[in-house]
Formats: structure tokens, C-alpha cells, sequence
């Protein structure tokens, strides 16, 4: 099974996407993980996709399609869950052309708890591990003991480009999944548990 996670900037993708992986056979692939693994390493695409980031402004589609093709060839090109990506429609009928997608999830939050949970966030330099500041006990990582750190683009201003590039550019791709009967709608307001049960039933 090949799926999409669909959702506003602070949705929830990410959390969901841990448990999706825990729970079901599904590759994990988030564009927004690869471009901060790029960034860290500071590669040519890492350079390139900061200057965009930084900004709350999309990647360019060129750049972002070829991430997107070795991550899905690394994958074997089945059974895998993306995260981020397609984000306009250019990049979805480009998904389309390579790999069939069977489902995907939209997880749907009122916009005015969007800034709160993202500005909130914070990510283990360790291990990954994100979470919300408001549970954090000492400033480090519950899983690991590392330190947590906000990603660059989860300020107040970043945050507000990157919603507006949410409505204006990605949030069209709810009507073009709609119309090709692939997508399922799960209310994202409840806790990340109660969440994941509604994906559950998408999924099954
Ligand atoms: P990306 O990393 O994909 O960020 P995003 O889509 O903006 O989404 P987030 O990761 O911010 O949110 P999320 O939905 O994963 O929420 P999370 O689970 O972390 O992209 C970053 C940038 O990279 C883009 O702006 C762009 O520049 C570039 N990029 C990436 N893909 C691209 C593409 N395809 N094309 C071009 N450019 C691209 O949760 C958020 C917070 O809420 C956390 O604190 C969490 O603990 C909390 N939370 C989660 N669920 C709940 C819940 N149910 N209740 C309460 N709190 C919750
Ligand atoms: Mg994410």
C-alpha cells in the first residue's frame, strides 16, 4: 500500500507518521526530513533548500521531484507513506506519472491551533524524537536525554508564509484527490492517540 499524509503545516503528519510506521509496513519518506538531513550535511540541495525554508517558501519543484524519485527508488517503490510531499499540484501529477498512490489522509485542524503547536514544537538532536514544550520536563529529550532544540522555521513570521503557502498552494490538492476517490478525511483535533485511531480505520 502506497499512501499520502495530507495537512497543514503543525497537522500532525509527522506524529502520525511515527505511529503509521510502528503500527503497519510503511516507509516513511518526509521531504521536510531529507532537505534538514541536506542542511545538516551541508550539501548542494541542503544550501539551496535553506534559502527557501528559512522563508516559509517551497523548494523548488525540480529539486524537491528529485529528492522525492531516490527516496521512492530507495524504498523499492511500494509500500511507503509520504509525508510533505506531493505540497501543488505540478509535484502530484509528477507523483502520478511515477507510482500509483492507493490512499490518502488528510489530517484536518482548525488553522487557529496551527501556530500555537508549531511555534511549541521542539525536535531530540539525538534521536528525532518531536514533541510539544509544554511536556517537556528539563529542557531534554524523554526518550533519549538529549537536547531539544526548535526547528529554524518554527518562528512566528516563518510560520505565517508557510500557512499561507499551505492555503494558496497545497490545500487544492484535497479537491484533486477527492476527484480521483483516494481521499479520507480524519479529524486531527483530538489528542495524537485519538488521532491515530481515526487513521486506523483508514487504513485498517
Ligand atoms: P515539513 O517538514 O514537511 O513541514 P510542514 O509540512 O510545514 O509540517 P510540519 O512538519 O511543521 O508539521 P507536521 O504536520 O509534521 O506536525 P507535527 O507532527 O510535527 O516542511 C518544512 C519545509 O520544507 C517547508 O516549509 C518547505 O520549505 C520545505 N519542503 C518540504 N516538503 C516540500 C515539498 N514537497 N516541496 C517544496 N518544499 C518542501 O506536529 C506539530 C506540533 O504539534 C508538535 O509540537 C506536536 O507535538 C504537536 N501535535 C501533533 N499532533 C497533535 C495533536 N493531535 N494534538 C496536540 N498537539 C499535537
Ligand atoms: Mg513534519
Amino acid at each position: 500500500m502506497n499512501i499520502i499524509l495530507l495537512g497543514a503545516p503543525g497537522a500532525g503528519k509527522g506524529t502520525q507518521a511515527t505511529r503509521i510506521e510502528e503500527n503497519y509496513n510503511l516507509k516513511h519518506i518526509s521531504t521536510g526530513d531529507i532537505f534538514r538531513h541536506h542542511m545538516r550535511q551541508q550539501t548542494e540541495v541542503g544550501m539551496l533548500a535553506r534559502s527557501y525554508i528559512k522563508k516559509g517558501q517551497l523548494v523548488p519543484d525540480e529539486v524537491t521531484l528529485r529528492i522525492v524519485e531516490i527516496a521512492l527508488k530507495d524504498a523499492g517503490m511500494k509500500d511507503f507513506m509520504l509525508d510533505g510531499f506531493p505540497r501543488n499540484i505540478n509535484q502530484a501529477e509528477a507523483l502520478d506519472k511515477i507510482v500509483g498512490i492507493d490512499k490518502v489522509i488528510d489530517i484536518s485542524v482548525d488553522f487557529d491551533v496551527l501556530t500555537e503547536r508549531i511555534c511549541g514544537r521542539r525536535n531530540c538532536l539525538e534521536c528525532g524524537y518531536t514533541t510539544h514544550v509544554s511536556q517537556l520536563k528539563g529542557g531534554v529529550c524523554p526518550k533519549c536525554g538529549g537536547e531539544m532544540q526548535q526547528r529554524m522555521d518554527d518562528k512566528e513570521e516563518t510560520v505565517k508564509s508557510r500557512l499561507t503557502v499551505y492555503s494558496e498552494q497545497t490545500a487544492p490538492l484535497i479537491e484533486y484527490y477527492k476527484s480521483q476517490g483516494k481521499l479520507f478525511t480524519v479529524d486531527g483535533m483530538g489528542t495524537p492517540d485519538e488521532v491515530f485511531g481515526e487513521v486506523r480505520k483508514v487504513l485498517g
